[in-house]
């Protein structure tokens, strides 16, 4: 069975194709020829964490391809109350097509990908958030492929850098470590030496199969890693589940606050990128978000395209 967990759960090989499926979804949303692979089938989305971007184009993506969301808040059914990952995910394979799951501990979605028998999407958790970067990534292929297609789509990210600024040890930073690795940019990550990579995430990495290892360069000086950036990155600086330490993180990561300043010092034609939800004024200033090479709009609008991509492959897989 095919799971999407991790960003590494698709080869490079199979890059080009997933790309350019998501390139002719966006191009035949609304019309007659949009295709339609999930028709007939239900996907359960359980969620215990807040969402706006991932909720709503996993709900309306699965409506468009034909196939019936449905939405449970883990507090209503009983997994909120103690009954087990492994027999959720046998109990919901009976009934529906797939699973996407954001939850808490990355130890949930591999469980329930374990114990079940249908597909299971990772829509975020404290390690990981591997759709966010495959749309960042169809994103970036927008403005640096223009008119090419298939391989070449996908070839127009090699050797691109990415400076990743602030909470450089969440699961944004941790996704994009393995995705610039299967992608083949190079990464530079900018933030206090405690948030550092984990411990717990280069083990993870030394687990994967990038031939040569996967790289990143770690440095606290955000000056350092923007320095000929194609793209400037960043995220929150309080991630879902961390607000006791608020006040702790925000005086930690104050200096690496994506300024107009600081983004004048990546290449001249670089892109600015943030997941969203963005806090103006704490890890990124408003100007920066509202600067013409600010793609934040474009990002969240193709995780719609790049889910649906993803979901009719892995529904293809199943059957
Ligand atoms: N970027 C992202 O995953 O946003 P949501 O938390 O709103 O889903
Ligand atoms: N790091 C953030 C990402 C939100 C999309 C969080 O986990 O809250």
């Amino acid at each position: 069975m095919k799971h999407f967990l991790k960003e590494t759960d698709f080869a490079r090989s199979e890059l080009p194709q997933l790309f350019a499926l998501a390139r002719e979804l966006k191009r035949k949303r609304g019309t007659r020829s949009a295709p339609r692979p999930l028709a007939g089938q239900t996907w359960a989305m359980i969620f215990s964490k807040s969402s706006t971007r991932t909720r709503v184009s996993f709900e309306v993506g699965i409506h468009e391809l034909g196939g019936n969301p449905l939405f449970l808040n883990k507090n209503d059914i009983q997994l909120g109350r103690g009954e087990t990952v492994e027999d959720t995910a046998r109990v919901l394979s009976r009934f529906v097509h797939g699973l996407i799951v954001r939850t808490f501990d990355h130890g949930e979605v591999e469980r329930l990908a374990a114990a079940g028998s249908v597909p299971v999407v990772n829509a975020l958790t404290d390690f990981l958030h591997p759709c966010q970067i495959f749309a960042d990534a169809f994103t970036m292929t927008e403005r640096w492929a223009k008119g090419r297609t298939g391989a070449k789509l996908v070839e127009s990210l090699r050797g691109r850098k990415i400076a990743f600024l602030g909470d450089t040890a969440c699961n944004m930073a941790n996704s994009w470590i393995l995705g610039a690795n299967l992608f083949g940019m190079n990464i530079s990550l900018a933030g206090p030496k405690e948030f550092a990579p984990s411990a717990e995430f280069q083990a993870q990495l030394a687990k994967e199969n990038f031939r040569g290892g996967a790289d990143y360069q770690f440095t606290t000086d955000p000056l350092e890693a923007v320095r000929g950036a194609d793209v400037v990155y960043t995220d929150v600086w309080v991630s879902m589940g961390k607000e006791e330490e608020t006040k702790e993180r925000i005086r930690v990561m104050s200096p690496y606050v994506v300024t107009g300043k600081l983004f004048a010092a990546a290449k001249k034609d670089a892109l600015f990128m943030h997941c969203l939800p963005a806090h103006a004024g704490e890890e990124v200033t408003q100007d920066v978000l509202d600067n013409p090479r600010s793609i934040i709009f474009d990002q969240a609008e193709n995780r719609l395209h790049m889910q649906k991509a993803i979901l009719a492959t892995l529904a293809a897989a199943a059957r």
